[in-house]
């Protein structure tokens, strides 16, 4: 399956875009999100880098709301952020628990029972959304733009820790209910009914699910960018073996900024040689994976034209 049938698949619906630092992970995946949503297909494209350059590549404004991106049709976007989504959580099961502060001490007292600081868990809940739109059937395609490796590979690492994490809270949650229960008969006050469990269930089988589809081969790929460089290629080793660890499909690599064939410039031509050298190597070691290359510009990608340029290399005009 080349990188354009990925789009035009009706049962791919999860895209993820992942690989090194500055090698073009935003812009492949904008561009990706720009062709699909061409072709047809209701797409939302995800930051979940929290240093977000989506809105940058667009050139518009983004943000932790879903926007309409101005200028293709079909095409949503969102630049997630852990902290509102952290705060809006931890509200929701304040809400729902008759005991106000139950839940969140609950929630507070979390990072010593599973081991998680509250960095984590902000991570971890704003990870949580980003399962509720896997389970969103609004959309034909969601497409991630992830960050750097490292940090993919912790989020990615997420469903399996928020799994344990709610399981542990569900037992406490209920080891406790019984004291609470207790505690109301003796004093004869009656409340309204705790909906925290529910919720925290709700929210265990949402990552059950998502997690399942993450590993599914027909809906999710994982495209590896990088450049043609020796140090790209150890970290796609690390990437490739990560993504095996948690069963994460991944086919296809995209080699980007690969210097094209100029006759004018000796510095040029010495980087191009290099390039070719590891270009070569990279087809050797990835024979099996589905390798599309894409040619060093001489400007920036950005903006919705510019884009749609990257797109055309990559996926070709027509669909
Ligand atoms: N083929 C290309 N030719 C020229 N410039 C490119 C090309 N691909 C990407 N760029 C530019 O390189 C820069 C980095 O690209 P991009 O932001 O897509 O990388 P990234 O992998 O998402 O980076 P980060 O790791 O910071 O998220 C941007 O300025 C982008 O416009
Ligand atoms: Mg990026």
């Amino acid at each position: 399956m080349t990188i354009t049938d990925l789009l035009n698949e009706k049962q791919v619906k999860f895209m993820l875009f992942g690989g090194k630092g500055g090698v073009g992970k935003t812009s492949c995946a904008a561009a990706a999100s720009i062709w699909a949503a061409e072709h047809g297909r209701k797409t939302l494209i995800i930051s979940t880098d929290p240093a977000h350059s989506l809105g940058d590549s667009f050139d518009q404004q983004i943000g932790p709301e879903i926007k309409k991106i101005k200028g293709v049709k079909n095409l949503y976007g969102l630049e997630l952020d852990p902290h509102k989504e952290f705060a809006e959580y931890q509200k929701t099961l304040e809400q729902e628990n008759s005991e106000e502060s139950q839940a969140q001490t609950l929630l507070g007292g979390l990072g010593g029972l599973t081991g998680m600081t509250p960095p984590g868990a902000d991570e971890a809940l704003a990870f949580a959304k980003v399962l509720e739109y896997i389970e969103n059937p609004e959309y034909d395609l969601v497409i991630f733009d992830t960050a750097p490796t490292g940090h993919t590979l912790r989020l990615l690492s997420l469903p399996d820790v928020l799994s344990s994490w709610v399981v542990n809270l569900l037992k406490i949650r209920a080891y406790l209910g019984k004291f609470a229960g207790l505690f109301k008969r003796l004093v004869g006050k009656g409340g309204k009914e705790d909906r925290s469990m529910e919720t925290l269930e709700k929210l265990k089988n949402t990552i059950d699910v998502a997690r399942g589809e993450l590993s599914d081969p027909e809906s999710t790929a994982f495209v590896i960018v990088m450049i043609p460089e020796a140090m790209a290629v150890f970290e796609t080793e690390r990437l490739l073996s990560a993504l095996n660890e948690y069963e994460i499909p991944c086919d296809h690599i995209i080699v980007n900024m690969v210097y094209p064939e100029v006759l004018d410039c000796a510095f040029c031509r010495a980087r191009r040689a290099m390039q070719l050298e590891n270009l070569r190597e990279i087809r050797e070691i990835y024979d099996d994976f589905n390798i599309t290359e894409v040619p060093l510009y001489e400007g920036e990608v950005r903006g919705v034209e510019r884009l749609k340029e990257l797109s055309e290399i990559l996926f070709g005009g027509a669909g």
